[in-house]
């Protein structure tokens, strides 16, 4: 029995040893633990053997039984000290597996409103157009009174707005979520003064009744161009230069006159729908026309509440549809699925 229980001994530190120079830690672990069980679990080999000395005479029970604990202890202490030196050190916890597949990253790309963004932002660059920004959270002064828009006037209506503190603020300073990005014509007015040539991408904001061409989130690029001498000819010729640039080819449009109390004389450019060709659908109305540009000569009164002298300098302003444009350069029908957070939609792009 003795004979047996040195044999086990031998063979379980081997085993012991022979493990450390297993590469993968998983591994290790997993077969450290089988080995245990195998040798010095309740129905592992060295119980079996215990079990037995009970049958021995009581001379060899002694002698036996002493050498027993004897290998029990150095096996269990071999496992303990293989485990707090392999296993649970912090050796053994940065101990990295090299031999796994490493995994690979993925990295998201813009989403396709900002993509549609910059592409406007470059063409409008290259005409000599400045970027400029403003608050999304904006003052019904800007909002609405500076650009002609009275309280209390029918236009409000076109713009179902989100107020701020309706209640606590005086009239002017009305907070409201910016239901457009015209304010930032008289802002920029303010501060740069004329000659002016400049756009303004951003969110916009709208109570609306959402389907699938309404959200109440989204956005606008804005553009001005004050100088002396503007006229409704150099819109024109700068609203076809940017849409043969966006869709690389020549896009039949056409203008309508169209009321906004910003300008005057006021237009709105529509474009051939590229969905259904012209032939009408629900994102065009049934109309195979969509808006994409309304604009037009701005207003005196917008000039001046800008600091711009309306008798010097003239100018044009529009009002696009990021949003739009991008449903109509990508042929998507739902506007919802823009903020849906839907991989499958976003990963097209
Ligand atoms: N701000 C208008 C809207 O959101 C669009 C617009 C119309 C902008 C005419 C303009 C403009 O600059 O001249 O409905």
């Amino acid at each position: 029995m003795k004979n047996k229980l040195e044999q086990l001994r031998q063979e379980a530190l081997k085993q012991l040893e022979d493990l450390k120079e297993s590469k993968s830690l998983k591994n290790q672990k997993e077969i450290w633990r089988a080995l245990e069980i195998k040798y010095l679990g309740r129905k592992g080999q060295l119980s079996q053997i215990l079990r037995q000395i009970k049958d021995l005479s009581t001379s060899e029970k002694k002698e036996v039984g002493a050498f027993a604990n004897k290998v029990k202890t150095e096996i269990a202490e071999a496992f303990s000290e293989f485990e707090n030196k392999f296993l649970s050190s912090k050796a053994g916890q940065s101990q990295v597996d090299m031999s796994l597949p490493g995994k690979r990253s993925s990295l998201g790309h813009l989403h396709p409103i900002t993509l549609m963004q910059r592409e406007l932002e470059e063409l409008f660059k290259s005409l000599g157009f400045s970027i400029l920004e403003g608050p999304e959270l904006e003052s019904d002064y800007y909002n609405f009174q500076a650009l002609n828009i009275p309280e209390h006037h029918p236009a409000r209506d076109m713009q179902d707005t989100f107020y701020v503190n309706w209640e606590d603020q005086e009239d002017e300073n009305k907070l409201v979520l910016r239901t457009h990005t015209s304010p930032v014509q008289v802002r920029a007015m303010q501060e740069f003064g004329a000659p002016l040539k400049a756009i303004v991408p951003g969110k916009v904001f709208r109570n609306e009744a959402l389907d699938a061409s309404h959200e109440h989130t989204f956005y606008q690029l804005e553009g001005i161009m004050i100088d002396k001498n503007i006229s409704i000819s150099n819109m024109i010729a700068v609203m076809k230069e940017l849409l043969k640039g966006i869709f690389k080819e020549e896009v039949e449009i056409r203008i309508r006159p169209g009321f906004f109390p910003f300008v005057e004389p006021g237009i709105e450019i529509d474009m051939k729908c590229r969905l259904c060709q012209g032939q009408g659908c629900p994102v065009c109305k049934q109309s195979g026309w969509l808006e994409v540009f309304p604009g037009g000569m701005i207003h005196p009164n917008v000039l001046e509440a800008g600091g711009i002298d309306s008798k010097k300098y003239s100018g044009f302003a529009f009002g696009l549809g990021l949003t739009r444009l991008a449903m109509m350069k990508h042929g998507i029908a739902d506007i919802r699925l823009f903020n849906s957070g839907d991989l499958r939609f976003l990963e097209q792009f």
